[in-house]
């Protein structure tokens, strides 16, 4: 059986006053929940009040990015070894707003921007089996754009994030890694993803890990990311294949603590 993680993602958001008060109420609402993991991702400067909030209960610490060498000469980087320092256990690699896109050719400011962050699919690579060396489990991300979606490709793309996301990993590290699914279009619009949908391409991903990585197939986790809520948490993991949620917005309140206890309850 392959327990359950809701892990929030704050993306840019949150004062460390702010961070603290969220988690010292989700402490008390989670003690004693088990069946499903709860986990937070704040920002880097976040890091080490929340861990310091965190001790003592059932909520692990996850960081939003991470560089791969170790030290050195890298002006804005934070490492592995940084992030195993201040108590980290998860680190999201490769989440959609900071992909690149080969071959995409900007056209507008967005666009340039989207490509200045540039975590391809090489560097994410990079990224994942960096984190195994400090000791952190990736939560690595894949999914499709609307428009790849709307060409009929959402498992070309899907499997081809996999396949190079994953290169070079032993079947233990793949076993114990865990992999979300966020369709782009579904991140941050209210449009979630129809849950049997969902859990389809989930499949897909679970058998492309399986052509890769044999057994480890049956033990990854594998999330679905994209407008999850309160609302909506029941429906997405009473799909089989779905392993969770990686949440934004709805990770920002209290009520982020009904998402894990539903999980719990599956
Ligand atoms: P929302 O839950 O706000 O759609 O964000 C999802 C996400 O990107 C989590 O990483």
């Amino acid at each position: 059986m392959r327990t359950p993680l809701i892990a929030g993602n704050w993306k840019m958001n949150m004062t460390i006053a702010d961070g603290v008060a969220l988690v010292d109420g989700l402490k008390s609402q989670l003690a004693g929940v088990d069946g499903a993991e709860a986990a937070v991702c704040p920002p880097f400067v976040l890091l080490k009040p929340i861990a310091d909030a965190l001790a003592g209960g059932n909520i692990k610490l996850g960081a939003q990015d991470m560089f791969w060498e170790a030290k050195g000469a890298f002006t804005g980087q934070i490492s592995g070894a940084m992030l195993q320092d201040v108590c980290c256990s998860y680190v999201i690699i490769g989440h959609s707003e900071r992909r690149g896109r080969f071959g995409v050719v900007p056209e507008s400011w967005e666009d340039e921007l989207l490509l200045t962050f540039g975590d391809n699919d090489v560097v994410v690579n990079r990224k994942v089996l960096a984190a195994f060396t400090y000791g952190l489990t990736p939560i690595m991300c894949c999914g499709e754009t609307i428009d790849e979606r709307e060409r009929g490709v959402t498992d070309d793309v899907v499997s081809s994030q996999i396949r190079l996301g994953l290169r070079n990993l032993t079947p233990a590290q793949v076993a114990s890694m865990v992999i979300a699914y966020e369709p782009v279009w579904a991140i941050g619009t209210g449009k979630v993803c129809d849950p049997a949908e969902g859990n389809r391409v989930i499949g897909t991903i679970r058998n492309e890990v399986r052509t890769m990585f044999g057994d480890a197939a049956e033990a990854i986790r594998i999330q679905y990311g994209g407008s999850a809520t309160p609302e909506n948490i029941a429906d997405i993991m009473a799909q089989p294949e779905i392993d969770g949620a990686l949440v934004g917005g709805a990770a920002l309140k209290p009520s982020f603590a009904d998402m894990v206890k539903a999980a719990a309850a599956r």
